[in-house]
């Protein structure tokens, strides 16, 4: 572990911790029902304690010779009290690893007294997520936010963020996403395979798959733009969202024209034209490539649709 290293990873946990000072800021100011006092004091209280590791942290940078970060890392999206309380554990948690870490790392390298104080920290952390880990114990499991008492019963919306409070799924669309994929890439295989292997009905699947994968990509989108709804317009998920929506469109778009060519040449295309289409079911697939890496991004980065699993 040599000193540049050593700064590298300080700054990384500084990020952290300038994003978890943010974090607890809007937090305090998003909580909301009758529990909003505690939750604002709880969340306000942390702040000092990440203000005092930020501050140690761009000390020890500049002391070891580096030029501390300015840019948190992204702070996670939470709409419900709960779902703020998951945010803090698992970014505290990962605080108390890191830390952790550190600390063994400042050991090696030999200063005992930065080990120390990351040892400190690895306290105060994990004494934040153990805090954070007893209020969830006893969160009522399918109420947040907006209290409701128990004997109103709930709603039954199906599209509509309101999956704590339904039993029914979040959306569709994670269902159907598989079927314009499995099926509009099958299509393009086997139209490839069918120039390989002619007068095997190749050629025919392909269209068939084709014409199944478009009507899947229609049900796709359709329960995408429904999806999409339950994303609030200032999330910072929506710049993805946009890109994953305008490739889905585009998606159905090429295919559909390749659909529309195929059938006005009753299957019988040649030369040039053959090159060309064969272009065209390439950026198909890279436009299904694409759109299924920003869905990926909307779930696992943004936890969008997500409720995340308490242990
Ligand atoms: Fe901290
Ligand atoms: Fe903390």
């Amino acid at each position: 572990m040599n000193k540049q290293t050593m700064i590298e990873h300080l700054n990384e946990d500084l990020a952290g911790e300038l994003s978890a000072i943010i974090q607890y800021l809007t937090y305090a100011a998003k909580a909301t029902g009758p529990y909003r006092p505690q939750l604002a004091q709880f969340f306000l209280t942390e702040v000092a304690d990440e203000q005092l590791h930020a501050q140690f942290l761009a000390n020890k940078i500049v002391a070891l010779g580096g030029e501390p970060v300015t840019t948190p890392r992204p702070v996670a999206v939470a709409r419900t009290n709960r779902e703020m309380l998951e945010a803090v554990l698992a970014a505290e948690r990962r605080a108390t690893a890191d830390y952790t870490q550190r600390a063994r790392e400042a050991d090696e390298m030999g200063d005992k007294g930065l080990a120390v104080q990351l040892e400190d920290m690895v306290r105060d952390e994990s004494g934040h997520s153990e805090e954070t880990e007893r209020m969830l114990q006893d969160w009522p499991p399918r109420t947040s936010g907006p209290f409701r008492p128990p004997d109103v019963p709930a709603a039954p919306i199906l599209f509509h963020s309101c999956k704590e409070e339904s039993p029914m799924p979040e959306n569709l669309h994670p269902l159907f996403v598989h079927f314009p994929i499995a099926l509009l890439l099958s299509s393009v295989a086997l139209s490839w395979a069918g120039r390989f292997w002619p007068g095997k009905g190749l050629d025919q699947a392909a269209w068939y798959t084709l014409l199944l994968g478009l009507a899947g990509t229609v049900v796709t989108l359709l329960s995408g733009f429904v999806a999409a709804q339950g994303v609030p317009a200032d999330s910072p998920a929506m710049a993805t969202l946009n890109i994953h929506r305008a490739l889905g469109i585009a998606t159905f778009v090429i295919f559909g024209a390749l659909a529309i060519w195929n059938w006005r040449s009753k299957g019988a295309i040649s030369g040039n034209g053959r090159l060309f289409f064969t272009i065209i079911q390439i950026v198909g697939v890279a436009l299904i490539v694409a759109v299924g890496f920003y869905g990926g991004e909307l779930v696992y980065t943004f936890g969008v649709g997500v409720v995340a699993a308490v242990p």
